[in-house]
């Protein structure tokens, strides 16, 4: 089939190349010429694992880019909306690039096409945009607009495009539903994950073929809202019963396994850590709650839970400060600015937020992340932070070290030759990547979330015997 994505950031390029990848014709528009340049030259703007293999093998093929809308939306049977709905200062969700998106659409219109909302939007977007479109066709054209939520996380947004748990489609007619079906049929029915070269699953539990859930607009785009916000709630659950753990002396690990276990409750998305950032859950919690309020209902927990989240932030710096007594002139070790593991994304990143409130209590920051240092460079400018090009080399002398975000390798760290490079061995981890007693017998004081913070374990002393006459 032939496909139009509007917008090229996490969402529109990986849907753009996963579609190619199941055998359709893509075509990616953008309006950042810039952008488009440089996608069209082999450049892959976002650390993504996959992608650069899917660009290379269907970029000039199946895949190509263009800064014209026009062209992308006129020779297309489906046309995707996947540009940014960031939020308002007022907490509710900007839609005036998808707004203008659909004006361009309905100019551009010559042939019935679907136009799918893939940007995480407030119920209602489809029909705003079905409003948007026939305002502004220039001849009666005719046209469905379906909702098709993404799901996908950065990090894993190849293969959670391509092995999601479930596809929604949200449409209103026959007509369009039959037409999304199709595009989704190499996956749904199975084909795609025969093929000798496909992406390869990422675990053995996820369910293939992916299942199709087909509603109506409206619950797909509540779908969407509803799934962010629970998982959102979810961390910050965790990270509330980790504060309670703190106060008794529990352990959260063992408390989260007791708990996750249960298979109605489940183990993911239960790790305590210094709360949740990135591009969606913070928007969308927020948006959420608006459109709840705009329906008359006052959705507190969600209130409740950015609460939550913004706090457990702040404990984490209140604990650096109890650990090293006063922070003026420390020298602190970071290892982590991108809002989790696997990107390079630091859009509301709970590592830049506390680099810049130690920054500011004149802290020397001497920063290290394996993707994300470009991007904090520009966001950092000016403050007294340094980029190391390894964990070791932030480490060196520095007063204590930091972990912020939870990229493996920051969990597989040498131990000796980084208690050898630390000025004092106090490890302060925000995402619970060791073991306390691991940390302890290797000499370091140990702080996380949740567990109790340990003490190196003193290597037991000679016994000496004394001989000879008691006086
Ligand atoms: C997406 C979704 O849009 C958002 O709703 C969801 O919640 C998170 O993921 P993302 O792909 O991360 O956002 O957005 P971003 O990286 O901001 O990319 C949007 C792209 O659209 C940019 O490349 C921008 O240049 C482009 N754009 C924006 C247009 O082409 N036209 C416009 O009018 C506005
Ligand atoms: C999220 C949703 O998971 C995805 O379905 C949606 O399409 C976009 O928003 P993303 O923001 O890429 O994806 O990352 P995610 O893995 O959900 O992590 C979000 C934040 O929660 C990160 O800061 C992460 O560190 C934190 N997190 C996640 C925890 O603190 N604990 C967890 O158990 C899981």
């Amino acid at each position: 089939m032939r496909v139009a994505i509007v917008g090229s950031g996490y969402v529109g390029l990986v849907a753009s190349a996963c579609f190619a990848e199941l055998g359709h014709e893509v075509i990616c528009a953008d309006n950042d010429a810039e952008k488009i340049a440089a996608l069209t030259a082999g450049e892959v703007p976002i650390h993504e694992e996959f992608l650069p293999e899917l660009l290379a093998r269907h970029r000039g093929r199946h895949l190509s880019f263009t800064g014209s809308l026009a062209e992308a939306v006129r020779n297309s049977e489906v046309v995707f909306i996947a540009v940014g709905t960031p939020p308002t200062p007022q907490g509710d969700a900007d839609l005036s690039y998808v707004e203008a998106v659909a004006r361009e659409i309905g100019l551009q219109l010559n042939n019935y096409t679907v136009i799918v909302e893939k940007s995480t939007v407030p119920v209602f977007t489809c029909q705003r945009v079905r409003r948007v479109v026939a305002m502004n066709a220039n001849a009666p054209v005719e046209f469905d607009v379906a909702s098709n939520p993404e799901f996908l996380r950065e990090g894993t947004a190849v293969t959670d495009f391509l092995y999601p748990d479930r596809i929604v489609i949200g449409t209103d007619t026959e007509r369009s539903a039959r037409i999304l079906q199709r595009l989704y049929e190499p996956m749904t029915s199975g084909a795609y994950y025969g093929r000798p070269n496909a992406i390869a699953s990422p675990s053995a539990s996820v369910r293939i073929p992916p299942p199709l859930v087909i509603t109506s607009s409206q619950s797909a785009e509540l779908i969407k809202h509803a799934s962010n916000a629970f998982l959102a709630m979810k961390i910050s659950f965790i990270n509330a019963v980790a504060n309670i753990c703190e106060a008794v002396g529990a352990d959260v690990t063992q408390v989260c396994q007791g708990v996750g276990l249960d298979t109605r409750i489940g183990q993911r998305f239960l790790r305590p850590g210094i709360g949740w950032g990135g591009s969606c859950f913070p928007k969308d919690v927020m948006a959420f709650r608006a459109v709840a309020q705009e329906c008359g209902y006052d959705f507190g927990l969600l209130h409740e839970v950015t609460r939550i989240n913004d706090e457990q932030r702040n404990r984490f710096l209140r604990k650096i400060r109890n650990t090293l007594w006063t922070l003026k002139g420390k020298r602190l070790a970071v290892l982590g600015l991108a809002f989790k593991g696997g990107t390079d994304d630091i859009r509301e990143s709970p590592a830049i937020a506390l680099i810049r409130d130690l920054e500011q209590e004149s802290c020397a920051i001497a920063a290290y992340d394996p993707a994300a240092m470009d991007r904090a460079r520009v966001e950092l400018e000016g403050l007294n932070v340094t980029f190391c090009t390894s964990p070791y080399e932030a480490a060196h002398d520095a007063d204590a070290l930091l972990i912020l975000t939870d990229w493996d390798e920051f969990g597989a760290l040498d131990l000796p030759r980084l208690r050898n490079a630390l000025k004092y061995p106090i490890v302060l981890d925000g995402r619970n990547l060791y073991p306390t007693d691991l940390m302890a017998e290797q000499g370091f004081t140990y702080a996380s979330v949740g567990r109790p913070t340990v003490a190196p374990v003193q290597k037991p002393l000679l016994s000496v015997t004394v001989t000879g006459k008691a006086q």
